[in-house]
């Protein structure tokens, strides 16, 4: 299914009612649900844990994408997959050991997906290619929704799509994905487009119609 997935953020939800914000984003036509997990070491900021995944869980009926801003990841990713996420992305600048932590992901019954800063070089990735299911591409530095996309991102995604070949491995990419931006990272070859703020803006859970429309938009 080449149909371009949208998977919007919930960093850029109303943390105070995560819950019916991921309904109200999953009644207006989502594939998938993206959390971002921060634990204010790998990244600066610091956002929620396996319970309120476990929480979310009964209020997402798609997919749970969990993008793991931790480090290590190791000791958590039981605990994550135990609250229930279909997808569990680690970062490749996260772990000294990714080959063992992809299939330790895999051995628990999880999809598993690689996560690229802008920095890192889809090389990275080469030698677990057909041990993952997603690379996720970085478009902004981690930490915060609401920054400007990094087009130097764009010719990574290329190249990804060329070394991912036709292995069944999804494109997602992650940061200041808009209206504006959005066109040229599918055109370079992403399948699943993450966005937080330009999904969110403008609506709440007492106006999830603005989420559709936003969703529409992109
Ligand atoms: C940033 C997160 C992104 C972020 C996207 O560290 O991984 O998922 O929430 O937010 P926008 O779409 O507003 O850039
Ligand atoms: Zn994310």
């Amino acid at each position: 299914d080449r149909r371009v997935k949208i998977a919007p953020s919930i960093l850029s939800a109303d943390f105070a009612a995560l819950g019916p914000e991921c309904r109200a984003i999953e009644d207006q036509g989502c594939d998938w649900v993206h959390v971002d997990v921060m634990d204010g070491h790998f990244v600066p900021n610091l956002t929620i844990g396996p319970a309120v995944c476990a929480a979310l869980r009964p209020h997402i009926r798609t997919v749970m994408d969990v993008h793991l801003m931790i480090a290590p990841p190791e000791p958590l990713v039981d605990a994550f997959v135990d609250a229930g996420a279909d997808m569990l992305t680690v970062h490749a600048e996260a772990t000294d050991h990714l080959d063992r932590l992809v299939a330790q992901i895999r051995e628990r019954g999880a999809k598993v997906g690689v996560a690229l800063n802008p920095a890192t070089p889809e090389e990275a990735v080469r030698y677990v290619l057909d041990k993952i299911d997603m690379v996720l591409v970085m478009s902004v530095n981690p930490g915060f929704g609401g920054q400007s996309f990094l087009a130097s991102q764009v010719d990574k995604i290329a190249r990804l799509r060329a070394l991912i070949g036709d292995r069944p491995v999804h494109i997602q990419v992650d940061g200041g994905i808009s209206p504006k931006t959005a066109g040229q990272v599918v055109a370079a070859g992403a399948d699943v487009l993450v966005a937080g703020s330009a999904v969110f803006k403008g609506g709440s859970v007492d106006q999830p119609a603005v989420y559709g429309d936003n969703m529409r938009a992109i």
